[in-house]
C-alpha cells in the first residue's frame, strides 16, 4: 500500500490576515488561540494580525511563552490557559517547537484522557475535521513542521530532559499559511540553516528504504528549489519571488520526509547537535555531504541523488558535476554555509575524545532504520572523523 498525508490546504504568497479571516467567515469560527513565541509577537505584521481579527468581532487567546526547545509542561500550562474555552481555531505562528506545541495541544484539548507522552503513530486518535481545527504560519523555511506529522518536545526521564520523537497522522495541521511576511524578518543565518535541514529532509527522503514515488516526486521538487531559490535569497533578502519559493519547499520537504522518513544524516546530526549544543540545521549540513558519498554505494540510492544531479543540470541549467555532494558543496560556497566542525569553533580534543559516544547514540538513532545502507559503528566512526 502506498499513501501521501498531507495538509487539507496548503496557501503560498498568503496574507495571513486574509486567510484566517476567509477560514473564520467559512466555518463561522469565534474564539482563536495564536501560539507564538516572544519575537514573533513583538513584530508590527503580528500586531496588524491580531488587531485585524478583533475588529473582524473574534476573540482572540494569546500565548507567546514558548521557549526554543519547549517540553511537555508547555503544552500542560496552555491547555490550563484555555481549557473549557471553546477555542474552535488554534493558530500556530512560529518555528517548529510552536507548531509542534500547537500539534500537543490540540491531542490535549481533544483528548484529555490521553497523556502526550502516549501519542504515536501506533494510537487511534480520530481527529480529523475535530474542531479547534490547527492552521499554521511557519515563520522559518526548513522545519517542515507546518505538513507534517511529527513533533519533538522535551521530556522529563529520571531527572534529566530528553528530547521526545513521535507523530500520527491526526497530527498533521489543516491548513498551511505560507506568508513571507514573518520570512523577512528571519536573520539570514537562520535562514540558510533552516533551508539546509529542509533540503536534507528531501535528499534523506528519496533513499528511504520507506519512499514512495509520490514522496519521492515532492522531495525532488523541493531540493530543486532549495537549490535554486536559497542562494537568491541569501545575496537579496527583498527578492520576493525567491522566498515565496523557498517557503514552499520548506512545506514540500515537510511532506515529503514525514512520509518517508529520513536517515544516516540525522541519526548522526541528533546526539552530534545535543552534546555540542550545535543548532540541528547546522548539524545536518556538516554531516549530509559525508553520508551522502558513504549512500553512494547503494545502487538504487546512487540512482535517487542521480535524480537531483540530473533535474539540476538539465532542467534549472546547473554545471555539469560529478555526483550531487559536488552541487550541495558548491550551494554551500554560495551561500557561506561552513564545511566542516573546526569551521564553527568545536574544541578539537573534546570533540575527538567523544566520537565514540557519538557513534554509539547515532547506531541507537530511530531515524537509521530507514537508511539505505545499515552502517557499521566503525563506518559512523568514519564519517565523524571526516567531518572535522
Ligand atoms: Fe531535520
Amino acid at each position: 500500500m502506498v499513501s501521501l498525508v498531507l495538509p487539507r490546504k496548503i496557501i503560498y504568497n498568503a496574507d495571513s490576515l486574509e486567510e484566517l479571516l476567509n477560514l473564520s467567515r467559512g466555518y463561522g469560527l469565534k474564539n482563536i488561540l495564536i501560539i507564538t513565541d516572544k519575537v514573533i509577537r513583538s513584530t508590527d505584521y503580528f500586531k496588524k494580525i491580531e488587531e485585524g481579527l478583533a475588529k473582524n468581532g473574534i476573540n482572540v487567546r494569546l500565548y507567546y511563552d514558548i521557549s526554543p526547545e519547549p517540553n511537555i509542561e508547555t503544552v500542560n500550562n496552555i491547555y490550563e490557559f484555555v481549557k473549557g474555552e471553546n477555542i474552535d481555531l488554534i493558530v500556530a505562528i512560529g518555528g517548529g517547537s510552536v507548531i509542534d506545541v500547537s500539534k500537543v495541544l490540540r491531542v490535549k484539548l481533544l483528548r484529555p484522557d490521553l497523556k502526550s507522552e502516549d501519542i504515536s503513530p501506533f494510537v487511534s486518535l480520530n481527529l480529523e475535521n475535530k474542531f479547534p481545527l490547527l492552521v499554521t504560519i511557519p515563520t522559518t523555511a526548513g522545519t517542515g513542521s507546518d505538513a507534517s506529522f511529527a513533533f519533538v518536545l522535551k521530556i522529563k526521564e529520571n531527572n534529566y530532559e530528553i528530547k521526545y520523537a513521535s507523530g500520527n497522522y491526526d497530527l498533521v495541521p489543516y491548513e498551511s499559511i505560507l506568508d513571507i511576511n514573518f520570512l523577512k524578518t528571519l536573520p539570514k543565518k537562520q535562514l540558510i540553516i533552516t533551508a539546509i535541514d529542509g533540503l536534507a529532509n528531501d535528499i534523506e527522503g528519496i533513499v528511504s528504504i520507506n519512499s514512495n514515488p509520490l514522496s519521492e516526486g515532492i522531495a525532488i521538487q523541493s531540493a530543486r528549489m532549495f537549490f535554486k531559490y536559497l542562494p537568491k535569497v541569501v545575496e537579496n533578502k527583498d527578492d520576493e519571488e525567491s522566498l515565496n519559493y523557498l517557503h514552499l519547499a520548506a512545506t514540500l520537504s515537510g511532506i515529503a520526509f514525514s512520509n518517508s522518513g529520513v536517515g544516516l544524516v540525522h541519526a548522526i546530526a541528533h546526539p552530534l547537535g545535543s552534546l555540542f549544543n550545535i543548532p540541528h540545521g547546522m548539524a545536518v549540513a556538516i554531516v549530509m555531504p559525508y553520508v551522502i558519498n558513504f549512500n553512494y554505494k547503494d545502487k538504487n540510492a546512487g540512482k535517487m541523488y542521480d535524480e537531483i544531479k540530473i533535474a539540476l543540470e538539465q532542467l534549472d541549467g546547473f554545471e555539469i558535476k560529478k555526483n550531487l555532494t559536488e552541487h550541495l558543496l558548491d550551494l554551500y560556497n554560495k551561500i557561506g554555509q561552513p564545511k566542516k566542525l573546526s569551521e564553527i569553533a568545536i574544541d578539537e580534543k573534546t570533540y575527538k575524545s567523544s566520537i565514540d559516544k557519538i557513534a554509539d547514540l547515532a547506531l541507537r538513532d530511530p531515524d537509521l532504520a530507514f537508511n539505505p545502507i545499515s552502517p557499521t559503528i566503525d563506518e559512523i566512526k568514519d564519517i565523524l572523523n571526516k567531518i572535522y
